[in-house]
Order: structure tokens, then C-alpha cells, then sequence
């Protein structure tokens, strides 16, 4: 398999380092808005080479890979995911939150049936998800998420600027958000992308209730996640030990990345 990294930085360094490492990947590209971030990368990878974002040069690499992953961000979500899926390849998207526009997963979607390519979402940076996707077969009365980050882990999301919160001045855990998964993933977009992914397993993005809560002895991001249905109740508890390159993403997102390519690689698939 080859693969294309778009984002080289918490997420996309993990993921290449571990994708190089296994026996089925013959080849890596991986490209990032920082030049210099990408290169330093290849260096260390044999298998890589890196590619400039310019359209031509993507066109070209999209020709030679069976995977795109995105983990960038979701502005280059919406610049590649589209192009990636018109050229006939898959896409694994991390900035998940980007499907919170209506009219951009629907393109996506569509894009992704005409030209028979897949579109991967992993279960990132929360656990549960297993369960909320097969209790989703029958009905759903209730989905909630609770995030708790430190003031690192939130810091500079515009939903705080709307409300007047400075995270730095908090001396005790404080509810900074409460409402819908989508003004949850517009108003944190690089905080919540969790939200999204369950709002895309469950019950949408208005039914799909978040409350964010900004706690200054947090040490790591936790993600509480209820879901009441026909199938009975459930309650996963994720405690997340940050990414040291980025505070605001979780470990276990690369992980979950990690996992997911291995599933597409592997022939038994275990666990829904
Ligand atoms: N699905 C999940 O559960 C989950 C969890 C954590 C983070 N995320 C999301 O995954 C994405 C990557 O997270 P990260 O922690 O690795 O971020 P990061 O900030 O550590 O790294 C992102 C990298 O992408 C590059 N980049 C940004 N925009 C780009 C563009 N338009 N074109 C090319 N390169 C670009 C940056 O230069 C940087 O090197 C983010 O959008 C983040 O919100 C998802």
C-alpha cells in the first residue's frame, strides 16, 4: 500500500513514523503547509518522500497512493478531502469536524460514491463508539458528551472569545460550553472533533448534546460519553493523555489512525 500524510504535526508524525514501520506499506508521501515540518520528517523515514501541496504535484502523487489521510486541520480538510475523493482514492479524515457542514459532507459523500472511493472516519480521540455505531441499528432516545481539557487544551477556541472566557483566569472547573455537537465543533473546531464523529454514528449533530467544561487541574482531556436507547444504556469515560506537540489533541487519536489503517491492511475485523 502507499500512502499520502497531509499534516506533519502531532497526529501525521505518529501515524507516518508507525505506517513506515509495517511490512505492507511500500511507499509514504506526506506533505504539510510547513515545508520544513514535512522534510524533517522524511529525513528520519526511508520509505518517505515529500510532496508541496501544489495541486499539479498532488494530482500526480494522488495517482501513485491507495490512501490519503488527512490530519491537518479542517480548512485543508475541505481542500483536499474533495480532491482526493474526485481522484479515486480513499481518504481517512481526522478533522472531522469539517463534516459538520451540511453542505460539504453531502459533496463528500457523493464524491465518494461516484468515484467508488471510501471515506474513513476513526474513532479518534473517544471510546464508545463501537457501541453507539450498533446500538444506532435500533433507536437512539439520547446522546451526551461531556469534554473536560485544561485551559491548554482549549485555549484560543473562538467559542470562548464569544462568551468572554479566559481560560488562563479560571481557578476552578467551569462549564464553558453547553448546547448542540454543531455549535460545539464550530465554536471549538479544533477541540471537539469527538463530537462530531458521535453526532455522524448517532443521532446528528442537533440531537447530540455537548457540555465542555474547562477544569485548570486537568491533566489530561476527558471524554464522557452517555447514549440511552432500545438497546439500554451506555457510559464510556475516556482519560486522554495529551499529544506533547499539541496540547488540545489526545494520543489516542494518532492511535486510533494507527488502528485504523491496520483494519484496512488486515483481513479479520473484530469489534464493529
Ligand atoms: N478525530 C479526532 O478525534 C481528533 C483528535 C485530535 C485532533 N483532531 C484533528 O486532527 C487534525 C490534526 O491534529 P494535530 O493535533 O495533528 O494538529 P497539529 O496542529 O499538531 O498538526 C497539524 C499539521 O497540519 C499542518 N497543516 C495545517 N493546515 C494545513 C493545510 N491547509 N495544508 C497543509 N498542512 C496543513 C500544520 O502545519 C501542522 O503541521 C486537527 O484538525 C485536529 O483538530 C482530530
Amino acid at each position: 500500500m502507499r500512502i499520502l500524510i497531509i499534516g506533519c504535526g502531532s497526529i501525521g508524525s505518529v501515524l507516518a513514523k508507525a505506517v513506515h514501520d509495517m511490512p505492507e506499506v511500500d511507499k509514504l508521501y506526506v506533505t504539510d503547509m510547513s515545508a520544513d515540518y514535512a522534510r524533517h520528517l522524511v529525513d528520519s523515514l526511508e520509505k518517505a518522500e515529500y510532496v508541496s501541496g501544489k495541486s499539479e504535484q498532488l494530482c500526480k502523487t494522488l495517482t501513485e497512493v491507495d490512501l490519503a489521510v488527512e490530519a491537518a486541520s479542517q480548512e485543508a480538510a475541505a481542500r483536499y478531502v474533495p480532491f482526493v475523493l474526485e481522484n479515486g482514492v480513499d481518504v481517512m479524515v481526522m478533522s472531522v469536524g469539517a463534516f459538520t457542514d451540511d453542505q460539504f459532507r453531502e459533496r463528500c459523500f457523493t464524491l465518494a460514491k461516484k468515484h467508488r472511493s471510501r471515506i474513513y472516519v476513526p474513532s479518534g480521540a473517544i471510546c464508545g463508539t463501537d457501541g453507539l455505531r450498533a446500538a444506532a441499528s435500533a433507536g437512539i432516545s439520547e446522546v451526551h458528551l461531556t469534554t473536560r481539557k485544561g485551559p491548554k487544551g482549549l485555549r484560543g477556541a473562538p467559542g470562548l472569545a464569544m462568551r468572554g472566557i479566559d481560560v488562563d483566569s479560571l481557578t476552578e472547573a467551569t462549564v464553558v460550553f453547553e448546547g448542540s455537537a454543531r455549535d460545539a465543533t464550530v465554536q471549538f473546531p479544533k477541540n471537539l472533533n469527538v463530537a462530531a464523529t458521535i453526532s455522524l454514528l448517532g443521532v446528528g449533530f442537533e440531537q447530540t448534546r455537548v457540555t465542555i467544561i474547562c477544569d485548570p487541574a486537568a491533566e489530561r482531556n476527558s471524554h464522557t460519553l452517555t447514549v440511552k436507547g432500545d438497546f439500554g444504556e451506555l457510559r464510556s469515560e475516556t482519560q486522554n493523555v495529551p499529544s506533547p506537540i499539541n496540547p488540545a489533541t489526545s494520543y489516542l487519536a494518532a492511535l486510533s489512525a494507527i488502528a485504523a489503517i491496520r483494519r484496512i491492511l488486515g483481513n479479520v475485523w473484530i469489534g464493529v
